[in-house]
């Protein structure tokens, strides 16, 4: 049985987020977002979620243990832990520190990310990222939370896809505030910039040791039809204004067009550790008269969903463990250790999620042969959670939760990666099975 290997202390592990997992969060934007009829699928609410407010934490971090993972991606939620502008709540300092603890305790290393989509109300009735003080209000909420936590962590993840949250919230306006236009998009996304930069440099007065990243979503962007120049210039445009603009801003320190008139912003520059990746999907575009708010780039239509229940979510997804070894090659030009720190797909059956897992740990295993620094792998996410206006639908866990009775289930899919974890590697009866890389 040959194995591909993965170098001695790869770091296995899985990721959630507070509000998709931990219930009774009634302080942020999501939750007001959530009573309005129609915001949600099904009309699914995040009210207990799975329950980690009700200490099911516990449970699920053996289940982490029992995998065989040794780190665990969670997030810490703000609202939870100054629910007023000013007002710290040690109740939430408790609970995050026991949940620390209880990671730690069992060998798992907490990566721990500031902000991951919720903002508190208070926040956002200031303007949320539109207020010119949001940046500073971000570094002190992660200064202090960096005081409290910081002999439990070292990896800080500051901002969670400030590109998808740019698009989804103020251009799709599927997400809260469900209000805005390009520039205000644009905006949003300077200040994101600017409070990554600021919590950056926060976090290394507190803890000169620590390893922070922002995690960027990057969505590889080809054209539907390579011969066709202005298919061509729609991947690229897109390329930029989600990928390029956000990862320059931090490894350069400048603002470029459109985000900014290409200034300075030194307080950026450098401003991460570690490559924080998510990498899911590639997307194909084709020029589109019909799409002018899009600069004309249309999201051509997935052949994996046909037929299933999920076709309506067919635009944009195509499934490419080829793109994530291009990506990886491309990510190595900054020169940092690079985590995976999502990665995953929901289940739509016939065991989908294994042959994901499998196909792109062929290419992340090549890319590491070639000399690319990828220290780690988390899968999205451990158990079923709230997948925002998806509510229960998407599930992408390596445990089913019945939300009814919050009984948790192993799928497959989780048997095949604590297999990987234990041979630290991929077996080639996995590889056949599951299928290699295009
Ligand atoms: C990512 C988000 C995460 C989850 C997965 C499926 O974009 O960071 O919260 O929704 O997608």
């Amino acid at each position: 049985m040959t194995l591909l290997s993965f170098p001695p202390g790869f770091v296995w592990g899985t990721s959630t987020a507070a509000h998709q997992v931990e219930g009774r969060n009634f302080n942020n934007d999501w939750w007001q977002w959530e009573q309005m009829p129609g915001s949600i699928r099904n009309g699914d609410s995040a009210r207990v979620a799975c329950d980690w407010s009700g200490g099911r934490y516990e449970k699920d971090f053996d289940r982490a243990r029992d995998l065989g993972t040794k780190a665990h991606r969670l997030s810490i939620e703000w609202s939870r832990l100054e629910p007023r502008e000013g007002e710290w709540d040690a109740g939430a300092v408790d609970f995050y520190r026991r949940m620390l603890q209880g990671l730690r305790s069992r060998g798992i290393e907490p990566f721990v990310t500031l902000l991951h989509f919720t903002h508190p109300i208070w926040f956002m009735n200031r303007g949320g990222w539109l207020d010119d003080s949001s940046p500073n209000l971000f570094r002190s909420f992660v200064a202090r939370a960096v005081r409290a936590f910081d002999d439990l962590a070292t990896f800080w993840v500051t901002i969670n896809e400030p590109n998808l949250y740019m698009v989804l919230n103020y251009v799709l306006k599927g997400r809260p505030p469900g209000d805005g236009n390009i520039l205000q998009a644009l905006h949003v996304a300077r200040n994101l910039i600017r409070a990554h930069a600021l919590a950056y440099h926060a976090i290394h007065e507190v803890q000169p040791s620590a390893m922070v990243g922002m995690a960027h979503h990057w969505r590889w962007m080809t054209p539907a039809n390579a011969a066709s120049p202005l298919d061509r210039v729609s991947a690229r445009l897109s390329d930029h204004l989600t990928n390029r603009m956000f990862v320059r801003a931090i490894s350069d320190g400048v603002l470029p067009i459109p985000i900014g008139r290409g200034q300075s912003l030194p307080e950026a520059k450098n401003s991460f550790d570690y490559f924080a990746l998510n990498y899911y999907f590639e997307d194909r575009l084709a020029f589109d008269v019909r799409q002018p708010n899009t600069l004309f780039a249309g999201l051509t239509p997935v052949t994996w969903l046909e037929g299933s229940e999920f076709e309506s979510f067919g635009y944009a997804a195509h499934w490419s463990p080829a793109s994530l070894y291009h990506l990886l090659k491309e990510i190595s030009k900054f020169d940092r250790p690079i985590y995976i720190t999502e990665n995953g797909v929901f289940d739509i059956g016939d065991d989908v999620q294994s042959k994901y897992l499998v196909q792109h740990l062929v290419s992340l295993h090549r890319a590491i042969q070639d000399g690319v620094d990828v220290r780690g792998y988390f899968w999205w996410s451990l158990i079923d959670n709230f997948e925002w206006e998806d509510g229960y639908w998407l599930r992408f866990g390596l445990y089913h939760v019945d939300f009814d009775t919050q009984v948790r289930t192993a799928r497959h899919v989780s048997k095949v990666f604590s297999r990987i974890i234990k041979e630290n590697g991929l077996a080639d009866e996995l590889v056949e099975a599951y299928g290699r890389a295009d």
